[in-house]
């Protein structure tokens, strides 16, 4: 057999052998590099490699890289045969939702497979028929020797191509109902409208998908956290489909380090090994344990460090008294009112300096409506402390608004236009092309670049509100419209050097004392991280300028997670009439209310989310036996 390139020793509760990478680009690169190794080896035996293929957001760097290697080392694939696991139902071949769409654009159009070597469900064969597909397309995989390696991601609920919970062990190729939470989560992929997600799907049954020689899954993000944790320490069941890859004698979780979040040897790993017991790792294990037992640090006793696994660190120290001192006064000294630091204060025990007093701050938010979500109460306290905060809006966020939110804003400028008579030949083409294009508008088309600029001007105005809300100048506003976003759809183009430019240039215009990032890496289509990224490599170019030195980088987190309580470095309280001050301005963003393009998976608004949020930081470290605020938002230093 084959020698599998990624591999791990046996971890204590885990069920399922899983390799975390520190991101899903290194994981991505290890997974490519083992799907090339075995089709060079098929290719060394004069063989077919036959692969099971996934779609979805998590094998994309996966197929990048594969892309890559046929461009750059040769890699051929016309040994390769593949089979997808799955493909909506009913659905077109070109529709921007089909998977044959999808993985043409991702990975066959840019390799030399021959056409007839993959294979993929049809979406359009007549439902009466489509058993008999299903039973064709096993005895195709069959009649090539059956599936060598297979590629999965997993879906929130466990699923497995889209073998839904409830689907058992020997389920064959087959008509599945997709599950309600699979079809919010892909909503997103049909203009943010759940009732045009088909309601079934033609899916690679379980029994096919355990019986590949090899089957690799992949996941990223800590959305995918609990489900990750479930199906490798938990037992087989069919309720998490995934789980059944327990019995499986060659399967592997390739997963990030934000996806393996909740399993035992991240949260408490001092009961699988043996740890350093570096500052945070004691934080976090006094933090879990309080938390986990419901008492304020101040009350543990050396018995609960005892009974809880964490004997070895109570003899290091001694007594758990001098341990909860320690880590309660950490916690003390996050939480500050002054975010921009207080002036005259003593800095040792606070999050920020306090000089200069009055400091330049740029707030970096991924999309027009980020830096009033997450962090709306610290935007207001900058300003309000009379620092010169300025604000970059990465990306216009024009995918994210509605049709008849643009044909609403059009109607009004023809209108207003017709009313003050003002005649620009110009725009009134635009418009009238922008109405025109959004009345016959298809599923699979894509927005034209007038229509694309009428939404991003909508949310602009929303923004530009906001900051007015929250009282900055205007000149303080800098949209950058970042061009990687723009492709008019879901699917970007990669971080390119321009992007990075605007975003180095901005920075080295103010240099500022303070930047804000969202460090939110879970949004459902990564445009945090590749803002994030390209914030990081802008501070990569600057960081020898002399002004850099001086340059404090705070991450904030976006309206999908938060920071663990151990992590947290700087906590900014809000009162209520803070809490509803920053709601009003979430407000202002009226294209993101009341039924969104992207929703996610949650069903609240973002400032239901926000709001929960704050509140719920708030209420953990009340649990700890801090101060009760009504809420918080909370920061991490990143120190470049
Ligand atoms: C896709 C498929 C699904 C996805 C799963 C995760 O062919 O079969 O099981 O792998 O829904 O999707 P992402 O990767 O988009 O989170």
């Amino acid at each position: 057999m084959e020698q599998q390139l990624i591999t791990t020793d046996p971890i204590a509760y885990e069920k399922i052998p899983t390799k975390i990478f520190k991101d899903s680009k290194e994981a991505s690169n290890a997974v490519a590099h083992e799907i090339a190794e075995l089709i060079r080896e098929r290719q060394r035996q004069n063989r077919n490699c036959i692969l099971g293929l996934a779609t979805g957001s998590s094998p994309k760097t996966v197929y990048a890289e594969l892309i890559r290697m046929h461009r750059e080392e040769g890699l051929s694939f016309k040994n390769v045969v593949s089979f997808n696991l799955d493909e909506y139902f009913p659905m077109e071949p070109d529709s921007l939702q089909s998977y044959v769409r999808f993985m043409k654009e991702q990975l066959f159009d840019h390799v030399d497979i021959p056409k007839e070597n993959y294979f993929i469900p049809d979406g359009t064969v007549p439902a009466s028929k489509v058993k008999d597909f299903s039973e064709e397309y096993e005895r195709k995989i069959d009649a090539v020797g059956g599936l060598d390696f297979q590629l999965l991601g997993i879906g929130a609920n466990g699923h497995i191509g889209f073998n839904e919970p409830g689907s058992l062990v020997n389920s064959r190729t087959r008509l599945m109902m997709l599950d309600h939470s699979t079809r919010v989560a892909a909503a997103s992929d049909f203009g943010g409208s759940l009732v045009k997600v088909p309601k079934k799907a033609i899916t690679m049954g379980v029994a096919k998908i355990l019986s590949a020689k090899r089957v690799v899954l992949l996941a990223w993000g800590e959305r995918k956290a609990p489900v990750i944790a479930e199906a490798v320490e938990g037992r087989v069941t069919e309720t998490i489909p995934a789980s059944y890859l327990q019995t499986h004698p060659n399967a592997m979780f390739v997963i990030d380090e934000r996806a393996a979040h909740e399993l035992t040897r991240m949260r408490t790993p001092w009961v699988v090994e043996d740890v350093e017991w570096t500052s945070k790792m004691v934080k976090k294990a006094v933090t879990n344990l309080a938390l986990t037992l419901g008492k304020p640090i101040l009350k543990l006793t050396n018995k609960d460090y005892n009974d809880n696994g964490l004997s070895d660190l109570l003899a290091r120290h001694g007594q758990a008294y001098e341990i909860n001192i320690d880590v309660f006064n950490q916690l003390q000294h996050s939480i500050s009112g002054w975010p921009g630091g207080k002036p005259n204060a003593d800095d040792t025990n606070r999050p920020e300096r306090a000089l200069p007093t009055k400091k330049r701050v740029i707030i970096f938010s991924p999309h027009p409506d980020d830096d009033i979500i997450s962090m709306g109460g610290t935007f207001q306290r900058l300003v309000d402390q009379g620092h010169d905060v300025h604000i970059g809006y990465q990306t216009s966020g024009n995918i994210a608004v509605a049709d008849d939110e643009a044909i609403r804003f059009i109607d009004f400028v023809v209108d207003f236009n017709n009313k003050f008579g003002i005649e620009n030949k110009e725009t009134q083409q635009l418009f009238a092309d922008a109405k025109e294009f959004l009345k016959n508008k298809k599923d699979s088309d894509v927005d034209t670049d007038g229509v694309r600029y009428v939404k991003g001007l909508i949310r602009r105005g929303e923004a530009k509100a906001t900051c007015r809300f929250v009282g900055i100048p205007e000149e303080n506003v800098h949209f950058m419209d970042m061009p990687f976003y723009e492709t008019g759809r879901i699917e970007k183009k990669p971080l390119g050097a321009d992007d990075v430019a605007i975003v180095a240039n901005l920075i080295e215009s103010i240099k500022p004392h303070q930047v804000y990032a969202a460090g939110d890496l879970a949004d459902p289509h990564g445009t945090h991280k590749v803002c994030l990224d390209a914030i990081f490599a802008a501070v990569e170019q600057l960081k020898h300028k002399n002004f850099m030195k001086d340059c404090w980088v705070w991450l904030y987190r976006g309206a999908w997670a938060e920071w663990d309580i151990h992590e947290i470095e700087m906590a900014v309280p809000m009162s209520p009439d803070q809490v509803l001050q920053k709601r009003m301005g979430i407000f202002k963003h009226q294209s993101q209310k009341d039924g969104v393009v992207f929703q996610g998976t949650d069903a609240r608004e973002f400032w239901q989310r926000a709001e929960e949020r704050n509140r719920g930081t708030a209420q953990l470290y009340n649990k700890l036996g801090l101060a009760e605020y009504e809420a918080m938002e909370a920061f991490v230093r990143w120190k470049f």
